[in-house]
């Protein structure tokens, strides 16, 4: 039985941008996490090529769409790659026969059920949400997340998901947490939007507004869907679904998202999943934003720090650790290069790099063969473990740390650099050195799935019992 976990797929209208990053290293520490515990985890990301926001791109930059959405999906999988992401499905939408064949069952089971009716509709349509907006969902007639970009007055005929069907059920598996929506605020915030009540959404465009671009309907030719409609079916995509059961059976299908768009994949992704009787998400875990001068970083804005800039200087390791340690989980978090900065010399150069460099030179010139490590090294803390369960990445990532301080602590208060110059104090030096030495390997454990490279060099360097090579170079 595997576990199926996924990241949202981004929009490839431009480069991936800092929130792409984060997203996807919180899912890798998840899903390390679970593998290394020994479960069967399925890992699926990819990209959401059928959006307006790609094809107005695509124009703009004068290239046809296919290439373009090509070329951007490219700078998608290389950051996994960059970022050091383990084993993956990556799931593209479009170009994807599998992907399509997927979407059109879904969507033939959800009209067989006799959720999906066509009629007129006129609104107004916000493309960098890819959604429409009523009235309430606006400030001074712009949409709140995308200010000074022009609505989009659209009047057509649409399908629509009779989403209020659903009310009733959806609300009781999200209020007891079959549907487990993990911050609880997200939780009790989808549940107000449900208890305010559920309107039919358009799920398909006329084949002229999309350009002629995404997931044909079938059996209309005059449609295409909706792009968020074929964009959350990736993830049973992903599984090979409807060729096998992977999906179905699996014991545990979470979703990591933004809180931009934990209403689709708690609402309108549920319903459209219960229209079509296919087994449901058990998790959703909604991670914060990163912003930049308090506002949101977004390629729509314009504001983005770059995850290549990142990586360039910090190296894909310490990428990681910033926006595992110092990225809120949940909340908010505003990031600056001037912080990024402190972080990276204080607790990873004067920090962790610091204290395995000089627990190792002592070990490597006193000690006559390696230190071996016992099954307690490898045992992780059973706090630190709940916390990744839950997501708590930052606050799995200081007990990490406090174990560093730790370190740092038994070698100041021991001294064994000192005694072991002494013919009375060698024995006790030895046998603090190698205490250390355990130590190192213990945070190791602690480490693998945040910075697993890291752990590996620090569990070599034990293994060969020689100083590593800097792990952390000093900023320029
Ligand atoms: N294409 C949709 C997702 C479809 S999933 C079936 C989309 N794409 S996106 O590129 O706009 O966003 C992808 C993910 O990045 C989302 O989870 C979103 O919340 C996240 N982030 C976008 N900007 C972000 C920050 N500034 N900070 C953190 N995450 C952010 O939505």
């Amino acid at each position: 039985m595997s576990k199926i976990v996924s990241t949202s797929i981004p929009y490839v209208n431009a480069k991936p941008h800092i929130g792409h990053a984060l997203e996807y290293v919180e899912t890798d520490a998840y899903v390390r996490h679970l593998r290394l515990q020994g479960e069967d985890v399925l890992f699926i990301t990819g990209t959401d090529d059928n959006a307006l926001k790609n094809v107005q791109a695509a124009q703009t930059a004068g290239v046809p769409v296919q290439t373009f959405v090509d070329t951007h999906a490219e700078e998608f999988r290389k950051l996994c790659t960059d970022l050091g992401i383990d084993e993956h499905v990556f799931v593209r939408t479009s170009g994807n026969e599998a992907h399509t064949k997927t979407a059109q069952a879904i969507w033939e089971a959800c009209n067989k059920k006799g959720d999906l009716i066509k009629k007129i509709y006129s609104g107004y349509y916000c493309v960098g949400c890819e959604e429409f907006k009523t009235e309430k969902d606006l400030i001074d007639g712009e949409c709140p997340l995308h200010r000074g970009k022009p609505l989009e007055l659209v009047e057509e005929e649409n399908y629509f998901f009779t989403l209020g069907k659903y009310q009733a059920q959806l609300e009781k598996l999200i209020s007891d947490d079959t549907i487990r929506i993990v911050p609880t605020s997200r939780k009790n915030e989808m549940l107000s939007f449900i208890r305010g009540g559920l309107e039919d959404f358009s799920v398909s465009r006329s084949v002229a507004r999309a350009h002629g671009w995404g997931i044909p309907v079938p059996g209309d030719e005059s449609q295409i869907m909706y792009v968020w409609f074929d964009a959350l079916i990736n993830y049973l995509t992903g599984t090979g679904f409807p060729d096998t059961s992977t999906w179905a059976e699996a014991t545990e299908r979470t979703h990591f998202v933004g809180k931009d768009i934990t209403r689709f994949h708690a609402i309108y992704w549920p319903a459209m999943l219960l229209s079509s009787g296919v087994e449901l998400p058990t998790t959703l875990f909604s991670h914060g934003f990163i912003t930049s001068g308090g506002q949101k970083m977004s390629k729509t804005i314009g504001n983005v720090i770059s995850p290549d800039e990142l990586i360039t200087k910090y190296g894909t390791e310490a990428t990681r650790y910033l926006l595992l340690r110092h990225v809120h989980p949940t909340e908010d978090t505003d990031v600056t290069w001037d912080r990024l900065d402190e972080w990276y010399t204080a607790n990873l150069v004067n920090g962790l790099g610091n204290l395995v460099s000089r627990v190792m030179k002592l070990a490597e010139e006193h000690l006559e063969t390696p230190v071996i490590l016992s099954s307690d090294d490898t045992h992780s803390e059973a706090q630190w473990g709940n916390h990744l369960l839950k997501f708590e990445f930052s606050a799995a990532m200081d007990i990490v740390f406090e174990h560093i301080a730790k370190g740092d602590e038994y070698m100041t208060a021991s001294e064994p650099y000192k005694k072991i110059k002494t013919e009375e104090g060698k024995e006790r030096a030895l046998s603090d050195i190698t205490k250390l030495v355990h130590h190192i390997a213990k945070l190791a454990t602690h480490l693998k799935p945040f910075m697993p490279e890291t752990a590996q060099a620090m569990l070599r360097t034990i293994a060969e019992n020689k100083k590593p090579e800097n792990l952390f170079p000093r900023l320029p």
